[in-house]
């Protein structure tokens, strides 16, 4: 499976900060946003992994980022000139596709949540079509709002209703077939002017192949459009992390667990950010992967 992180859009929300940097290399306490994402993609398997910016920003995300080979990955890389929807991205990457599966996620979307490299694993297996992932939230107005029925199959989906039949919310992580270019070229844009995703997800209900798996109770999916929702995300990864002692979305560690990367090589990430709590913590898993040397006393 191939994956997409969506890194686009001008940021207008997020002004001043996003007036020389993009949105989704800002910092979201202690790691440039764009880490969330694709830690996500990886916690999935991905290796493959396209990201689409604006034109303007793309040097930053490459230097960031490079080609993904420290982190076992081999990362591409996407531009945008003017946002035209969230489906654009299907249009954008479809050489990059090819005739794989793949996972779309928004830039700017933190997923945090027990067992969640399951959840999408099993998601990856059983993937017929569309796989996407519920939220409940109190404003359902502000999204696209489903309804399954029991085994978890889409029976409906609105794009910001105004009066939701459902208060849960379509995330921005997005699984597909490779049918999904061709639906996406067939789009017509929206009131808006957008390729909505929401159509693309509607394409695959009406063939009865979209699945929509609740994220429940426990689970955090978080976006950072606003200076409120970005503030509260830092601080959300603050408390997990200095409460828990683990860390979200460090993208060494999933390398490491995933097998993309080996203890030694992890070990070197962590030493490159020696003095951060964040390189400790690289170096620290890495160091209980590493056979210890057991010194006796003579
Ligand atoms: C988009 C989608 C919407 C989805 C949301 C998730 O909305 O159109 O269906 O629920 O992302 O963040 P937008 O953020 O483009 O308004």
């Amino acid at each position: 499976m191939k994956g997409i992180i969506l890194a686009g859009g001008s940021g207008t929300r997020l002004r001043p900060l996003t007036g020389a940097l993009s949105k989704q290399i800002l910092p979201v306490y202690d790691k440039p946003m764009i880490y969330y994402p694709l830690s996500v993609l990886m916690l999935a398997g991905i290796q493959d992994i396209l990201v689409i910016s604006s034109r303007d920003h793309s040097d930053s995300f490459r230097a960031l980022l490079g080609d993904g080979s420290r982190l076992g990955l081999n990362i591409s890389y996407a531009e945008q000139d003017q946002p035209r929807g969230i489906a654009e991205a299907f249009l954008i990457g479809a050489d990059f596709i090819s005739d794989d599966q793949v996972a779309l996620v928004l830039g700017d979307n933190i997923f945090h949540g027990p067992r969640f490299s399951v959840l999408l694993d099993d998601a990856v297996r059983r993937l017929d079509g569309a796989a996407l992932f519920g939220y409940r939230v109190r404003d359902p107005q502000r999204y696209g709002i489903g309804e399954i029925d029991a085994d978890g199959r889409l029976l409906s989906l609105e794009e910001k209703p105004r009066h939701p039949r459902s208060n849960l919310a379509v995330t921005g992580l997005y699984l597909y077939d490779s049918d999904v270019v061709g639906i996406a070229k067939n789009l017509s844009p929206s009131a808006r002017g957008e390729l909505e995703i929401t159509d693309v997800n509607l394409a695959y209900l009406a063939q009865g192949r979209a699945r929509l798996t609740e994220l429940g109770r426990g689970f955090a999916w978080l976006d950072m459009g606003t200076h409120d929702s970005l503030l509260q995300a830092a601080q959300y990864v603050q408390l997990v992390e200095q409460r828990q002692g683990e860390w979200i979305a460090c993208i060494e560690e999933v390398a490491l667990n995933r097998g993309f990367i080996t203890p030694e090589q992890c070990l070197r990430l962590g030493e490159e950010m020696r003095g951060t709590d964040y390189g400790a913590y690289v170096t620290d898993v890495a160091s209980r992967r590493l056979p210890k040397l057991v010194l006796r006393a003579a």
